[in-house]
């Protein structure tokens, strides 16, 4: 069974501009894409700037998204934003499970899992993040790192997943230039769709769509978006300017 899965792009722009330079990137961003239907497209600015860039895409098809955040609707979490806060800025998603946040933040797949349940409870919709480090692939574990972390990460998770995205970003390739070539890319997307399809389904799993992340750049994305089970990407770096991030998003029709 395949299924039609429009193709959807977010920029995930970590700790990077002040709140000026997010207006001017996506002031930018909406220029090089005005009038663009063919692909979601998701800007992830870090919780400074939400509201900025989240003002300045109200009138168009682009959508807001966080990076990250705690899993309670409120109380005393100091340092810690909640889903409902995000929802009253108007994010639509929320990216969980980044490798930084699982490497430098302990965040554990049990508190993916949490995180995951409290976007849907929420209404955002989850970017899960899974990826194996060049260790892990180099010892032969990659695939079964991968299945840990999207079982665990959907245990027992209730309601409809279908809008839900997966991102396979191996961690040997974000922000290195290494790029997953798009035959290594495309073999863990079909993996994770035949976990998906067995842990919650064929139906939801041809409906998720499936991003790459990992070094995504003009020059790479139309070969790793031309790969069945590869819906779009996840951009770190090139996603920091709006003509090269235009340019990956054109390359995802
Ligand atoms: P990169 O980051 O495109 O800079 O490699 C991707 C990501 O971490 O989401």
């Amino acid at each position: 069974m395949s299924k039609y899965r429009k193709k959807i792009i977010a920029g995930n722009w970590k700790m990077n501009k002040s709140v000026r330079e997010a207006q001017d990137l996506t002031d930018g961003i909406i220029r090089e894409l005005a009038g663009y239907r063919e692909t979601d497209i998701v800007l992830c600015p870090p919780f400074t700037s939400l509201k900025v860039v989240g003002d300045l895409l109200v009138d168009t098809y682009i959508k807001l998204g966080a990076q990250n955040m705690h899993w309670e609707p409120s109380g005393a979490y100091t340092g810690e934003v909640s889903p409902n806060m995000l929802r009253d800025l108007f994010c639509h998603y929320v990216i969980l499970g980044h490798s930084e946040r699982r490497a430098y933040f302990n965040e554990t797949d049990k508190i993916v899992n949490t995180k995951v349940k409290a976007a849907i409870s929420t209404h955002l919709v989850p970017i899960m993040c899974v990826g194996e480090t060049k260790a892990e692939r180099e010892s032969g574990q990659a695939k079964d790192i991968v299945r840990r972390q999207i079982e665990e990460g959907l245990r027992d998770v209730e309601g409809d997943l279908k809008t839900m995205i997966v991102a396979y970003e191996p961690v040997w390739a974000i922000g290195t230039g290494l790029t997953a070539t798009p035959d290594i890319a495309q073999e863990m997307h079909a993996h994770i769709r035949e976990i998906l399809a067995k842990t919650k389904g064929e139906a939801t799993a041809q409906s998720i769509r499936i991003q790459y992340g990992g070094s995504v750049k003009p020059e790479n994305a139309a070969e790793l978006f031309k790969q069945p089970d590869i819906d779009g990407g996840l951009i770190g770096g090139a996603s920091l300017e709006a003509r090269a991030f235009a340019k990956i998003v054109e390359a995802a029709v």
